[in-house]
């Protein structure tokens, strides 16, 4: 947290670092292992730590969320908006497919997301090529690996610097 001197040379009140989230949904925990053809060999250990080392040099919060289970999902997003959590990223993995339930979690807290997938859901099978999130997205990253979710940050960060 940091404190800001004002023009009298006082300290104010300590000023909040910006918050961001990333989540991620089922399966992504095996990353590391899971079909690398696909998903590449980096685990989710490895991303988050990327994505820490990125968002502690830009001073801001961030914090990486995976689960397998649809309602603790739903249920981290409404936390997040109780939150101030400024931006998410998420990789919503199969629920990308199938979760209207989750769709309307971001729908009802107007949290501004990026959706994030490691491989290109377009040139897979046809039922990954639709997903329950992109109309709602500022953006979508498909297909670039762990890097999509750097770009996704990076992103968010000049964001969260300009408005
Ligand atoms: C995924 C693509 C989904 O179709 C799949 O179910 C996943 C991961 C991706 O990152 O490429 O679990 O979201």
């Amino acid at each position: 947290m940091m404190k800001k001197k004002t023009t009298s040379g006082k300290t104010s009140a300590p000023v909040q670092r910006p918050r961001l989230l990333v989540l991620h949904g089922p399966n992504l925990n095996l990353l590391g292992s899971r079909e690398p053809q696909h998903y590449g060999m980096a685990t989710l250990e490895e991303i988050n730590r990327a994505l820490a080392r990125r968002a502690e040099a830009a001073d801001v919060h961030l914090e990486s969320f995976q689960t397998n289970h649809e309602g603790i999902l739903i249920e981290r997003i409404h936390i997040a908006q109780q939150e101030g959590v400024r931006c998410i990223i998420i990789n919503p993995a199969a629920w990308t497919h199938t979760s209207i339930a989750l769709r309307d979690a971001l729908a009802a807290t107007k949290i501004p997301f990026v959706e994030v997938h490691l491989s290109n859901i377009h040139a897979r099978e046809a039922f990954r090529q639709h997903s329950c999130f992109s109309d709602l997205a500022l953006g979508v990253i498909t297909g670039l690996g762990q890097q999509g979710y750097l770009l996704a940050l990076e992103y968010l960060l000049n964001l969260i610097n300009t408005d």
